[in-house]
């Protein structure tokens, strides 16, 4: 009989089995998999796991301070959290290429975590003891589309937190491997995670560097993280989190169209909303969100984001569109 208790107990003596005095490590992205997997060895084999979180400045609002604070408040893990913000930057500077964007933070995404992990074998009383577990939040959905999905490995490529590279020799702790989505928010919540870590929508690794259509900067990532936090803030209100699968929030930086607000012409960005409705992300449809919601949202994003002065609906199904836009 499936229960989550029962799976909790069953992996924690598995984990222990498996690593023995070993170190583990787990990079947190924020999202829920990681989290519940690192819940749940961290439940097997306390501070011999260490989770390092990377900042990269990409981040909504509030997450860093959910997973510094929420996360380890609930769970007691040792926490690293690497302020990556002005590296991640500096290396997306002038890029405007989608592809060209996603292998950047890829790449620069591991070079932290190799340096992270340097940094802790180098300080442990042990030193040169190398650590030789790796946690990933891996789903049984993951398994079956690494095996079989080539359809969609061309179209974008997908940033993994667990993509590291060969000479990292690293044995794999995936304790999430044979369970859905929802059987890991369960087992999440018997583990005593927050809701606003468990109950949290897909979303993507590189984070609002592929939500910004055009150049990433600061200026431009602190508007659409206030753009964002509006729509996640209204949709949560109108009791919606779970009608939709996700709904990005998109930035398009490089158009610009007038409006007029008080006595003044403006001549501002517009704002994309991409509510969908999905089974698995690998089609979608638009979610017909209520009108009054997306007046809302509409109304207090012009008033309340500067530089924005549209906000538009995208309609578009997936496919011929993706969910994300970059
Ligand atoms: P697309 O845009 O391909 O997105 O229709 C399908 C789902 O995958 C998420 N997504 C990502 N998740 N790393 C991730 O971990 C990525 O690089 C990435 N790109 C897209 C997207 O949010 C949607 O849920």
């Amino acid at each position: 009989d499936w229960t989550s208790g029962n799976v909790i107990d069953e992996q924690v003596a598995r984990i222990r089995e498996q690593v023995g005095t070993g170190r583990v490590l787990c990079a947190l992205s924020g999202g829920v998999d990681s989290a519940v997997a690192a819940a749940l060895v961290h439940k097997a084999v306390g501070d011999q796991l260490v989770c390092v979180f990377v900042d990269h400045g990409l981040l909504r609002q509030d997450e860093r301070r959910q997973v510094e604070e929420d996360y380890v408040a609930s769970t007691g893990v040792r926490l690293v959290t690497v302020d990556a913000r002005e590296r991640f930057l500096d290396a997306l500077a002038g890029v405007t290429d989608p592809e060209e964007k996603r292998k950047i933070i890829g790449r620069e995404f591991i070079r932290v975590f190799e340096q992270a992990q340097a940094d802790l074998v180098a300080e442990s009383a042990d030193a040169g003891d190398p650590i030789r577990w790796l946690v990933q939040g891996t789903l049984y959905p993951d398994v079956v589309e690494s095996g079989g999905g080539a359809g969609t490995a061309n179209i974008k490529s997908h940033h993994n937190v667990g993509g590291l590279p060969d000479d990292i020799e690293f044995e794999l702790i995936e304790p999430l491997r044979a369970l859905f989505k929802d059987e890991v928010r369960e087992i999440g919540r018997q583990l005593g995670l927050p809701e606003e870590i468990v109950g949290r929508q897909p979303f993507p690794g590189p984070g609002l560097g592929i939500r910004i259509i055009g150049e990433v900067t600061w200026d431009r990532l602190e508007l659409l993280r206030k753009a964002d936090a509006i729509a996640r803030a209204e949709l949560s209100a109108a009791g919606l989190d779970n009608e939709i699968w996700q709904c990005p929030v998109v930035l398009l930086a490089d158009v610009r169209s007038v409006g007029v607000q008080g006595d003044g012409r403006t001549y501002g960005h517009p704002i994309v909303l991409r509510p969908v409705s999905s089974e698995d992300a690998m089609t979608a449809d638009w979610t017909r969100l209520p009108y009054d919601v997306l007046a809302r949202i509409s109304n207090r994003i012009t008033n309340e984001v500067d530089d924005v002065n549209r906000v538009v609906l995208d309609v578009t199904s997936k496919p011929p569109g993706t969910i994300e836009w970059e």
